[in-house]
């Protein structure tokens, strides 16, 4: 485990262990995410669906089915409505928290999934994934937001990858259960896996309603005893333990910083400070690449492309390709807390963009004449570049885009940058067929780009080396506090790694330290009080904060505490 970055640090007070299992609970949202997405790509092909669902439109294969046009709205649909709910995260997960709206959002999720169910005709059917997809938009942006402010700092990013897992294991469910029920000769063949889906939803639902609310967030809306109360459940101390107090006026202390540099506007998140236009540039350019990498153009059409290329067995490819996809995740999962988040990208962008440039290198050459050669080459390098994907820019993205932004705009950034993915995520959905057209078999069908569309894909690759080098800091190790720190006095991304946390946002607010957030010298630092102490008091429903400058009993409690890591 120490090569892997996961030794929780001697000196961190408390257990971790209760956010840990949280986090991974929470983390399960994202089976509905892949299920979700995946599980349309193998229903559109059962023979049943076609029938009960076909206006009348006669398929190539002389049977009936669904027009295309038909087909790209019920696929591109479900995106749609996740743009929506990625927006309508923001709003929710600030007013009423982020746990109520997590479960307010599931509640939507099966509503759309019953309407899913119960459809029979196209246009239920697409109200039905629309509806599903508002709910799968708010929990993208929820679940990790609500796991980063639950995690500790050292293993964080671990725990936002566990989202990704558990989209990967959704999408690999969804293409199994496919399988499983295709053959059945009744409408059942695709309602249960379209029910399936309602299962993990109450669990997950009635798991979070007993789940505490973060902390940050019950910080950001003053509610001091209500987030002392949850720190200590998370972390197993007593309410009144100095590590405790200490963590929480830190988290309070920054987040008025914060407040104290600008406001919190949607405008805000774009022009204002600390640095929010580069943070919100950083994630929405990392979600838009994750996107134009070309992994759904695998994840949702692999299936046609791979038969369109004369691939023998192409259901079983896209299998395989989900499995590694979901095991590919794991060695992410190992290495993103001891390489860090800007060495795996980069990592990851060099891996794809070889494989990507070697398949569409190889297609030119041989002019996409389906050989047997070919095609194996094609599956080997799509199965490495899936391994690439999976195990860097999947989960990464998540885990950077959870953690770069300041509390005060977190729900809005995180659901801007989340809304930019999906608007991504549906242009592909919806585009690529016509780009590449996946059903014809390429000989001759010069206007389409055919496996070319990876040079495309492999372009986007090298463009997102240059976008991590110059535009994500690196964020492993340091708490969310400090990455505020960092933002400030780091001034290119590339020497973040040196980052070095040194300030106390105590400090700054009790002691008034410039706005521009510099902190005093070290002689200015002598003159001020040796020790701060805080303790809290309700006022009427609103609680305050009491700095007091004590002596001898104090200063005897936090020389003992000397040593303990205060930033969680
Ligand atoms: C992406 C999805 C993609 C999935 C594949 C996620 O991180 O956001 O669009 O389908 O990874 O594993």
């Amino acid at each position: 485990m120490v090569g892997f970055g996961w030794r929780k640090p001697a000196n961190v007070a408390g257990t971790s262990a209760p956010a840990i299992l949280l986090s991974l609970f929470v983390a399960t949202g994202g089976l509905l995410f892949g299920y979700d997405t995946g599980s349309i790509n193998g229903i559109l092909a059962m023979e049943t669906f076609r029938e009960d669902f076909s206006t009348g439109y006669i398929a190539s294969d002389g049977k009936p089915g669904m027009s295309p046009k038909e087909i790209s709205l019920i696929v591109a649909m479900l995106s749609a409505g996740t743009i929506v709910g990625a927006l309508m995260a923001a709003p929710m997960g600030d007013r009423w928290g982020r746990r109520l709206s997590l479960i307010a959002s599931i509640g939507i999720f099966c509503v759309g999934a019953i309407f899913q169910v119960c459809a029979y005709n196209v246009a239920l059917l697409i109200v039905g994934r629309t509806v599903a997809g508002v709910g799968v938009g708010i929990v993208s942006v929820l679940v990790p937001v609500y796991q980063s402010e639950m995690a500790p700092k050292w293993i964080r990013g671990t725990l936002v990858c566990a989202y990704q897992l558990s989209i990967t294991a959704g999408l690999f469910a969804a293409a199994g259960v496919n399988i499983l029920t295709h053959n059945i000769p009744s409408a059942a063949a695709y309602r249960i896996p379209i029910g399936l889906q309602l299962t993990w939803a109450v669990v997950l639902a009635l798991g979070m309603l007993v789940l505490p609310e973060t902390p940050r967030y019950l910080i950001k809306r003053g509610y001091k005893d209500a987030a002392a109360l949850s720190l200590s459940r998370l972390r197993r101390l007593d309410i009144t333990h100095p590590a405790l107090i200490e963590e929480l006026a830190e988290i309070q202390a920054n987040h008025e910083y914060e407040l104290a540099l600008g406001p919190d506007t949607y405008k805000d998140i774009f022009f204002g400070d600390p640095h929010l236009g580069r943070r919100t540039l950083t994630g929405c350019g990392l979600q838009m690449l994750q996107q134009l990498t070309g992994v759904n153009f695998i994840m949702y059409y692999g299936t046609t492309f791979f038969s369109g290329a004369g691939v023998d067995d192409p259901y079983l490819i896209s299998l395989i390709m989900q499995i590694i996809n979901m095991v590919s995740t794991f060695p992410g999962l190992f290495v993103v807390e001891s390489w860090g988040r800007r060495r795996l990208l980069i990592v990851g962008s060099i891996g794809m963009a070889i494989c990507q440039l070697l398949i569409a290198s190889f297609a030119t050459a041989t002019g996409d004449s389906n050989q047997p050669v070919q095609n194996q080459i094609l599956i080997i390098f799509v199965a490495i570049y899936i391994f690439f994907f999976a195990a860097s820019w999947g989960p990464v993205v998540w885990v950077v885009t959870a953690e770069i932004y300041p509390l005060k705009v977190r729900a809005k950034s995180m659901s801007v940058s989340t809304a930019s993915n999906w608007l991504l995520n549906f242009g592909i959905a919806y585009g690529t067929p016509y780009l590449v057209n996946t059903s014809s078999k390429g000989k001759g069908e010069t206007e389409y780009l055919g496996s070319r569309v990876f040079f495309v894909w492999g372009a986007f690759c090298i463009l997102s080396i240059a976008f991590v080098w110059c535009m994500v800091y690196e964020t492993s190790k340091i708490s969310l506090e400090q990455i505020d720190e960092m933002y400030e006095r780091v001034d290119h991304a590339w020497n973040s790694r040196d980052f070095e946390p040194s300030w106390s946002f105590q400090q700054m607010r009790d002691f008034g330290f410039s706005e521009s957030g510099i902190p005093p010298t070290e002689p200015q630092l002598e003159l001020q009080p040796s020790r701060t102490s805080t303790s809290q008091s309700d006022t009427g429903g609103s609680s305050t904060t009491n700095t007091t400058t004590t002596g001898s009993q104090d200063d005897k409690v936090l020389t003992q505490l000397g040593h303990v890591d205060f930033s969680y």
